[in-house]
């Protein structure tokens, strides 16, 4: 038997090329549908499908009646059709049956409305009945398709997310305050209950937040302790629900991994808590047109992280269009090939689609498919698909299972995201995955690669951690981030850091906080600038804008680098370096331009010794891949127009065979993609 590598994420030893395919729905349809299915899949190289997403209904469809027949024909065919197979649990829509028989199942909304059937994703998680039968229904799928050997992973419920104030939640959250902080003394102290007269005497005067209590809007909380808290406690529910069925099916197959559908940059759940539970990162992609391909990266980063820097699944993308946009355009011809690679270039190693033949009624019927409404392989999607398939087979396993190194890190704490925007601070424009980004596409722009980190995750092999926004200093994380630059790390924090701990109260003594002595400054006074005004600063000879919010600061043991040249505070400092041990910490206590942060990024890495993967190329995201023997370079072209690169090094594009000496120029069409395999030995 050929041996698996242990960086495969699909620990099946079949798996020699990125499984190719994705969602496919046949109890949708006729069977003789299905025949034609299995013919056109193996004409487009499809040997993935991910079955039985949504079919809680029919697996069982009375309370003591479960009824597998149906499924078991679908999984025979599929190991007949040498498909592989990702197993969902079909536990993220409930039957109707169990919604008028246990109504508490039911969600309850953030108006306060009980909800009727209807949707999906529509479960409460806090409903024991919903616990139980989820799990019942799980196990059960283990036992009856575990042993199929074309089974290579286990996909939990769909898409977790939304939200719940029922009353089974509202007991359920007492019970996580119970756990995480033992006495109502300690809750009244985390909360600050004293403001507004808010003193809780017993656990069951706590109610959900929501407008029912505590909010008047979505993101507008008068007490953001406890609304973080509910976040926190909400995620974590979902995550139990999670847990539960994942136990139940590692405990009748435990060889076979395990995970489930991730959405990159999902406000509600804390994903890099998720994580930890998640034997490989699986997530579902979908840019619009007009999504920067910066932000796609930055998103495959994120999941990237939150798998150790491991290679994750992409689990969804749409071969065309999706039916949820306001406006739902095509995916350009040669989009989809470009947004699959992109993936693989940073860590994907499998591509898979949402879905496989377009479905005839209900919201989806308009969403891309790989088998349209015509039927046969004739349509522009259907040849494009083929070719990537023909072109996934011929790449087989090369890039699979490698990795991405970095020496630049970007941390995100969904914590500090909940709290900064709950937090009622200087402007109602102060959004945290807008800095994050701008760090993010400097970096990008500059072909340096990133991880997105957690505050757990460790810091020493970094040259350089960014720290956008870093709102909500964490226990501990301030004596590592001191650690990390003496011993020679750089750190750039920004605007608006330091402000307050982990329970949302305010750190006394002078901003910003924990990381005072870190960054050697002194924040007296933050102003927040409306839409519009502006002030600037001179920074190496140029001149930028100041935006959104001026932090008004003192030196301590930093070194002021530019200073605001209008309103009262100018002359006074807006960029700081702090010489901290054998390391530096930055302060940039504004926002500026997507220049700006270029030119400050550019400036550090190279006194850092940060080296891009390659020279920027206008329009062309180049990124890489490594194993112990070569450098898979992806060289990936975001624009309509033709480019050429001169090729700095010797190598191979594995795609079509082609071989640069260095010097020569590789000629990459519009929407075009290159990988380019270097061997290591020659760097
Ligand atoms: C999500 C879901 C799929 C499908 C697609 C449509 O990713 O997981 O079931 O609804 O969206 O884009
Ligand atoms: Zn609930």
């Amino acid at each position: 038997m050929q041996k698996i590598k242990p960086s495969f994420i699909f620990q099946h030893p079949d798996i020699r090329k990125m499984p190719y395919g994705g969602d496919y729905n046949p109890e949708q349809w006729p069977e003789d549908v299905w025949e034609e299915d299995m013919r056109l899949f193996r004409l487009a190289g499809i040997d993935c499908v991910t079955l039985n997403v949504f079919s809680w209904a029919a697996l069982q469809p009375e309370e003591e009646r479960y009824s597998f027949e149906q499924l078991d024909k679908i999984m025979d065919m599929a190991r007949e059709n040498q498909l592989h197979v990702i197993l969902a649990t079909s536990t993220a829509a409930h039957p109707a049956w169990m919604a008028k028989r246990y109504p508490e199942v039911l969600r309850v909304d953030f108006s306060g409305r009980k909800r009727k059937f209807g949707g999906r994703h529509n479960s409460c998680p806090n409903s024991p009945v919903y616990q139980n039968y989820s799990v019942a229904l799980a196990q059960k799928l283990a036992k009856r398709y575990g042993h199929y050997e074309n089974l290579i992973g286990w996909h939990i419920n769909n898409e977790y997310g939304g939200e719940c104030y029922c009353e089974n939640c509202e007991a359920a959250f007492r019970g996580w305050l119970k756990e995480t902080y033992q006495t109502l003394e300690e809750v009244n102290r985390v909360w600050n209950t004293s403001f507004w007269g808010h003193t809780f005497y017993d656990w069951d005067e706590i109610a959900a937040p929501n407008l029912l209590s505590e909010h008047f809007e979505e993101e507008r909380t008068m007490f953001q302790g406890i609304s973080l808290d509910y976040r926190r406690f909400f995620s974590d529910s979902l995550l139990a629900n999670y847990r539960a069925e994942y136990q139940a099916v590692k405990n009748i197959t435990p060889t076979i991994p395990v995970t489930t559908n991730l959405m990159g940059f999902y406000k509600p759940l804390d994903y890099q808590k998720w994580g930890r539970y998640m034997d490989f990162i699986s997530w579902d992609n979908y840019p619009s047109n007009e999504t920067p391909p910066a932000v796609t990266a930055m998103n495959h980063d994120l999941m990237r992280g939150i798998g150790k820097g491991k290679p994750f699944a992409l689990m969804e993308q749409t071969p065309s269009v999706t039916n949820w946009l306001s406006y739902n355009a095509l995916k350009r011809p040669g989009v989809m090939r470009l947004l699959s690679y992109q993936a693989v270039a940073h860590g994907a190693d499998s591509v898979l689609f949402f879905q496989m033949r377009r479905t005839i009624g209900a919201c989806e019927k308009y969403h891309g498919a790989v088998i349209d409404h015509a039927g046969h392989e004739h349509t522009r999607v259907f040849r494009e698909i083929q070719a990537l398939g023909e072109e996934l087979k011929a790449l087989g396993s090369q890039t699979m299972g490698s990795k991405t190194p970095a020496k630049a890190a970007i941390l995100v704490d969904w914590d500090n995201w909940w709290a900064l925007e709950y937090s009622a601070g200087p402007s109602c424009d102060l959004k945290y995955l807008d800095e994050v980004e701008r760090y993010y596409t400097a970096c990008y722009k500059q072909n340096i690669p990133v991880d997105i980190i957690s505050t757990e995750d460790p810091i020493d092999g970094y040259s350089l951690v960014i720290l956008p926004v870093l709102y909500m200093v964490k226990d501990g994380f301030s004596q590592k981030l001191k650690a990390y630059g003496m011993g020679g790390g750089t750190i750039i924090a920004t605007y608006f850091s330091g402000i307050v701990d982990e329970h949302d109260l305010v750190v006394l003594g002078g901003y910003p906080g924990r990381l005072r002595d870190i960054l050697g400054i002194w924040v007296e006074e933050c102003d927040a600038l409306p839409k519009g005004k502006e002030n600037s600063f001179f920074w190496n000879g140029k001149q930028y804008p100041a935006v959104l919010l001026c932090d008004i600061m003192h030196m301590e043991t930093a070194k002021k680098q530019a200073i605001y040249e209008s309103d009262f505070y100018a002359g006074m400092p807006v960029i700081s370096c702090n010489q901290l041990g054998a390391g530096k910490a930055w302060y940039i206590a504004t926002r500026s331009s997507g220049e700006f942060y270029q030119d400050l990024i550019r400036h550090i890495a190279r006194e850092t010794g940060i080296c891009p993967v390659w020279a920027p190329v206008e329009g062309v995201e180049i990124t890489e891949r490594r194993n112990e023997t070569f450098r898979y370079l992806f060289f990936l072209n975001h624009m309509e127009e033709e480019t050429a690169i001169a090729m700095e090094l010797e190598g191979e594009s594995p795609l079509d065979g082609m071989k640069y000496q260095k010097g020569e120029q590789a000629v990459l069409p519009g929407k075009g993609v290159m990988i380019y395999r270097v061997k290591i030995e020659q760097i």
